[in-house]
């Protein structure tokens, strides 16, 4: 989601971000929920419109967001984008699977709220695991 150029140690990013939340004396699931909201209505925003612009419901933004990853890290070359596997568990109920060796998925259920916040819409986010979201849409 950074506006990359350049790779950061993931390692060191984690540290940071740990050190944050324990002088913060927030929980790492909180800080995320934050950055989630940051990143879709305020970050995003300013430089990546077009990707909103594009989806008309929280949805159709988040079937996008394999192939957006895919895209925005094609000439990065030492990029790992996460990448997003879909299934339908009924008609209102959509299980992403995160495949990434950084195990961020607590930053993936953050910015999932965040889109649903930006599209208005009341969704249910739940993490099922380390690699598994439950999105349930109203
Ligand atoms: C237009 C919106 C978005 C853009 C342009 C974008 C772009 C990016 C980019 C460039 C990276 C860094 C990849 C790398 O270094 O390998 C990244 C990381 C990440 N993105 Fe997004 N992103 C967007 C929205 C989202 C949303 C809505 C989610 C959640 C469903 C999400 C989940 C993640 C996660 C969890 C990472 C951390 C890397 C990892 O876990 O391996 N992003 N994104």
């Amino acid at each position: 989601m950074i506006h990359l150029t350049t790779n950061v140690d993931d390692q060191i990013v984690l540290k940071v971000v740990n050190s944050l939340c324990d002088v913060l004396k927030i929980s790492l699931p909180q800080a995320a929920d934050e950055f989630g909201d940051y990143m879709n209505n305020v970050y995003l925003q300013k430089f990546y419109k077009i990707f909103y612009k594009k989806a008309n419901s929280a949805k159709e933004f988040l079937l996008k967001m394999d192939s957006v990853h895919v895209a925005m890290t094609n000439d990065l070359p030492d990029a790992k984008p996460p990448r997003f596997e879909y299934e339908w568990k009924n008609d209102k109920t959509l299980i992403m699977k995160y495949k990434s060796s950084r195990g961020l998925i607590d930053f993936m259920v953050g910015l999932t709220k965040g889109v649903g916040k930006f599209y208005k819409e009341n969704i249910k986010v739940t993490k099922l695991g380390n690699d598994k979201v439950e999105i349930v849409f109203p």
